[in-house]
């Protein structure tokens, strides 16, 4: 095989791609006022987080972690961090992944076994379809937050099953909304064999006190038999964790290939986000956040296509891709950052401009992104 030598599928996708205009491309900048990323309560772009940081961290801090958890990597610090961050989040015990991608695919590849079914909202995370798919347990999906779909399948399919897990996102990143978390809790009471995963990626710091994450506004936290929350959104630093109790930690340990098989995340990292959770207590963010979102409602009235949403993150529905595109070219052409999100990405016909609020979004700039997304 020479250099130049290549399969040749690569070239033909990415020209097929190209084509449809769905070609994707890096980028390194990010001109605008950020309302695109997960930075919701700008932990990370305010600097709080690292200035937090700077004052604590211990000059000792050895850089790699040099190893994966069960050869050398483990550490009291990450130990304790996973106490802590099991009592915060009221669970039995947790267990750090290196990223969100991670902690779905390692717990669901495992978890769930060959007579096992799993039933997941159509607009699940990939990180959870992908865990699915690599794990030996049958599959099937129930329409977006639709409980009766959800109810079907569990009627038609208990008596084939051994156990049955429910997947869903507390709240969904395309959209933003949130799951009829306290029906999905009724119907999984109605049977031992149903266990429900919640994935909070985008609902730590969010929502719950202090930032807990919606489980905990609902009450529901005891009635999961796991929850996923990741670091690299509103906590603005990186990694993720899975609650359970503490056979299932046990048994992740074990069985979870993502976990097993990767160098443990360094002890900056553990202590970035030992940090951030201090910030969750200690600063009011949640609740800046939480005015942003009550003040663009309070401003936007109607708008065709709007999905509404209590979370920090927002979807204008424009329906083509060539629309979407538009938008997101009329907001940069006056200084707002927010991204086009396209078919295959959501299905046809949900092509939309996805936009995310931010604790440092002024008033002002809330105003003239309503102004563009109205006239628009
Ligand atoms: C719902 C959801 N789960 C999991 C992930 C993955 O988390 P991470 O970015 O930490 O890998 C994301 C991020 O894209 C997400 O939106």
């Amino acid at each position: 095989m020479s250099l130049s030598q290549l399969p040749e599928h690569l070239l033909k996708s990415l020209q097929e791609r190209d084509q449809k205009g769905l070609l994707r491309k890096l980028k390194k900048e990010f001109p605008g006022i950020d309302f695109c990323s997960n930075d919701y309560l700008g932990f990370s772009k305010s600097g709080i987080l690292s200035s937090a940081l700077q004052q604590q961290t211990n000059s000792q801090t050895v850089f790699g972690s040099t190893g994966s958890r069960l050869i050398s990597g483990n550490s009291e610090l990450i130990e304790g961090a996973e106490k802590h961050i099991a009592l915060f989040h009221h669970g039995e015990s947790a267990l750090i992944y290196n990223s969100g991608y991670d902690a779905n695919v390692g717990l669901f590849s495992c978890v769930p076994q060959k007579n096992d079914l799993i039933l997941f909202d159509e607009l699940i995370h990939a990180s959870i379809y992908d865990g699915i798919r690599l794990s030996n347990a049958a599959y099937f999906k129930f329409r977006h937050n639709n409980i009766d779909s959800l109810q079907e399948l569990i009627t038609r399919h208990k008596a084939s099953y051994n156990n049955i897990y429910i997947a869903v996102e507390s709240v969904y990143s395309m959209d933003g909304d949130t799951a009829p978390l306290l029906e999905i809790v009724e119907l999984c009471k109605a049977s031992e064999k149903l266990y429900l995963i919640v994935d909070e990626a985008h609902a730590i710091g969010v929502f719950g006190k202090q930032g807990r994450g919606l489980c905990n506004a609902l009450n529901i936290e005891k009635n999961c038999f796991a929850r996923v929350y990741t670091y690299g959104k509103a906590l603005g630093c990186h990694g993720a964790t899975v609650v359970g109790s503490t056979i299932l930690r046990d048994y992740l340990v074990n069985f979870s290939r993502s976990f097993i098989y990767t160098t443990a995340l360094p002890t900056h990292s553990i202590e970035a986000i030992l940090c951030a959770y201090k910030l969750l207590i200690e600063t009011n963010e949640q609740e800046k956040l939480q005015e942003n979102i009550a003040y663009f409602y309070s401003k936007v009235g109607t708008i065709d296509g709007l999905i509404k949403s209590q979370s920090a993150i927002h979807s204008l529905i424009v329906g083509r891709n060539i629309r979407a595109d538009e938008l997101e070219a009329t907001l940069a052409e006056n200084n707002i950052y927010a991204k086009a999100i396209k078919s295959p990405t959501v299905k046809e016909g949900t092509e939309r401009v996805r936009f995310c609020l931010h604790t440092f979004n002024t008033r002002e700039e809330i105003d003239l992104l309503i102004r563009l997304l109205k006239a628009f």
